[in-house]
C-alpha cells in the first residue's frame, strides 16, 4: 500500500497560460477553487491566486536566476502537502508539458499512489506570437513550426536549432535570449541572415515589449529595445507582411535611422 493515508491526497497540474490571467482555461479556474494548497511558479499571474483564497499558497519559482527550490524539493513538497493537506494544485506557466517539467512531477507523485490530473494550458510558444498578430503557419508561407528550447538542461544551445534552421518551418525558441548571438550566427552561416525575426518579452502582459527585424539586425534591436527574458524568439517569413505587425517594422526603420 502506498504511504499516503490521506484519502483527499491528490495533485492537479494546471497550465495557467502565457501570462494574461484571463488566458487560463475555465477548467483551470474550477480546479483552483477546489485547491487546499497551491504551489505556483514564477511566470504565473498572482491575480489567479484570488480564485483560491482559502488555499495555502506557496511560491516555488525561480528568483533572479537561481532556483528557490530544486525540482527534487518541489516533488517532495507536493507529496508532503498532499499527505498533510489534501488537494495540491501545481500552477505552472503556459502548458505544464511544454518545457514545464510537469511529467516529472506526475511520475513522482504517482509513485506514492497519489492520483493526479492534468489541465492543459495555452502555451506561450503559440499564444505569444498569436497575440501580437504573428501566425505560426500561413498558407503559402509556412507549413509547420518547431518549438525549441535555446538552452538545454546542461546550459548548452540545443542542437535542434541548427536542424530547424535548415528547414522552411517557422521556428519558435523559448529560453533563447542568453544564446541569441549563437542562434543568429547559425542562420547567418546558412545564408539566412535576411530571414524575418521577432522577439517578444512578457507576451500578453501589460509590460509586453517586442522587436521585429531580421536575423542580421536582431542583436542590435534587442539591445536598442532592452529586451530580455522571459521572451520568445520567432524566426521565419511569417513574421513579415502581417497587417498587425507591419507598424513594428516601420517603427524599427525610424529607430535604426536615428
Ligand atoms: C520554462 S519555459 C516554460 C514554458 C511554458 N510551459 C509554456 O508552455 O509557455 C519558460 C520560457 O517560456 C517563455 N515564456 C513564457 N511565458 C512567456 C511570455 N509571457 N512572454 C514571452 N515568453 C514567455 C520564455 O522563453 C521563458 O523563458
Amino acid at each position: 500500500m502506498p504511504l499516503t493515508m490521506n484519502p483527499k491526497a491528490r495533485l492537479t497540474l494546471i497550465g495557467a497560460g502565457p501570462g494574461d490571467p484571463e488566458l487560463i482555461t475555465l477548467k483551470g479556474i474550477k480546479a483552483l477553487e477546489l485547491a487546499d494548497v497551491i504551489l505556483y511558479d514564477a511566470l504565473i499571474s498572482t491575480e489567479l491566486l484570488k480564485y483560491a483564497p482559502k488555499a495555502k499558497q506557496i511560491y516555488v519559482g525561480k528568483r533572479k536566476g537561481f532556483h528557490r527550490y530544486s525540482q527534487d524539493e518541489i516533488n517532495e513538497m507536493i507529496v508532503d502537502q498532499a499527505i498533510t493537506n489534501g488537494h495540491v494544485v501545481r500552477l505552472k506557466g503556459g502548458d505544464p508539458f511544454v518545457f514545464g517539467r510537469g511529467s516529472e512531477e506526475i511520475d513522482y507523485v504517482e509513485n506514492y499512489g497519489i492520483p493526479s490530473t492534468i489541465i492543459p494550458g495555452i502555451s506561450s510558444s503559440i499564444a505569444v506570437p498569436s497575440s501580437i498578430g504573428i501566425p505560426l503557419t500561413k498558407r503559402g508561407v509556412s507549413e509547420s513550426f518547431w518549438v525549441i528550447t535555446g538552452c538545454t538542461s546542461n546550459r548548452q544551445l540545443s542542437k535542434d536549432v541548427e536542424l530547424a534552421a535548415q528547414s522552411s518551418a517557422t521556428i519558435v525558441i523559448l529560453m533563447g535570449m542568453g544564446k541569441l548571438a549563437q542562434i543568429t550566427e547559425i542562420f547567418q552561416k546558412l545564408n539566412r541572415g535576411n530571414t524575418p525575426a521577432a522577439v517578444i518579452q512578457n507576451g500578453t502582459l501589460e509590460n509586453e515589449k517586442s522587436g521585429v527585424g531580421t536575423i542580421n539586425d536582431m542583436l542590435q534591436i534587442v539591445k536598442l529595445k532592452k529586451l530580455s527574458s522571459p521572451a520568445i524568439i520567432i524566426i521565419g517569413e511569417v513574421v513579415k507582411n502581417n497587417k498587425k505587425v507591419n507598424h513594428l517594422y516601420e517603427k524599427l526603420e525610424l529607430h535604426l535611422a536615428s
